[in-house]
């Protein structure tokens, strides 16, 4: 193996290693925050969670955000009137721009932490480019899919989108796809699939791209 394809390995080694880590990867956010690099934002709730969220009606129901960063849909449903919304992040800076454009958005429902450890009970659970942040490796996407079931009640739903684009083996590029049968590889042990389909109704920059899941707790 050439030189630089072993500094490659040892640094993609490395980075796997460090990925569940909270110190480093809070730092990789708050970078990013600080850089203004953050070509994920879309500046608004995307559609389909929007659509989504219209159709729900009980507005006590608890819901997390996890890696909510600047948590557009999390305001939306606090205009829509639902009471126990939760958003969580590991990097400070999205949620301190949160509490400035929602300053009556309860204290206590924007968390700072890191969402493999973070405790707690949901009925719902949005996923909204989140998956695709964390480093890709085999032993995080399990975790990701016990954790959720971890953190919901029974019969909970996790529901969001999923991107739907080749994984490429470059542990630096996000965001980090996968395949329908790969993500169901890993939710099918924890949830049934209400749906799991192309996304219809996606912002269009990502039209063809994702997929919108609903997945109950089994
Ligand atoms: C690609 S951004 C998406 C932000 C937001 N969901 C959106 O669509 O605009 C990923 C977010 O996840 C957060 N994050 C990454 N790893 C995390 C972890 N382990 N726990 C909690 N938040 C995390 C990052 O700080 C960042 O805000």
């Amino acid at each position: 193996m050439a030189l630089k394809q072993v500094s490659l390995k040892l640094k993609s080694i490395l980075f796997m290693l460090a990925s569940n880590h909270s110190k480093t990867t809070k730092a990789y956010w708050e970078q990013r925050y600080a850089a203004a690099n953050t070509g994920w934002d879309i500046g608004n709730p995307s559609t389909p969670l929007k659509t989504y969220i219209d159709q729900l009606e009980y507005k006590n129901l608890k819901i997390l955000i996890p890696g909510a960063g600047n948590a557009y849909e999390a305001e939306y449903l606090f205009f829509k009137g639902f009471t126990n919304v939760h958003v969580l992040d590991i990097a400070k800076a999205p949620l301190e721009a949160f509490k400035k454009r929602l300053p009556n958005f309860p204290t206590a429902h924007s968390i700072q932490g890191n969402f493999f450890k973070h405790e707690g009970a949901y009925d719902l659970i949005l996923e909204q480019t989140f998956f695709c942040a964390f480093p890709p490796t085999e032993a995080n996407r399990k975790q990701y899919a016990s954790h959720m079931h971890k953190l919901l009640k029974p019969n909970g739903k996790l529901v969001g989108l999923w991107f739907d684009i080749p994984l490429t083996g470059d542990m630096e590029k996000r965001p980090f796809g996968g395949t329908s049968k790969e993500y169901l590889n890993y939710f099918k042990p924890y949830f049934s699939v209400k749906t799991f389909e192309k996304c219809y109704n996606s912002i269009p920059p990502r039209l063809g791209h994702e997929l919108f899941g609903i997945f109950k707790k089994r």
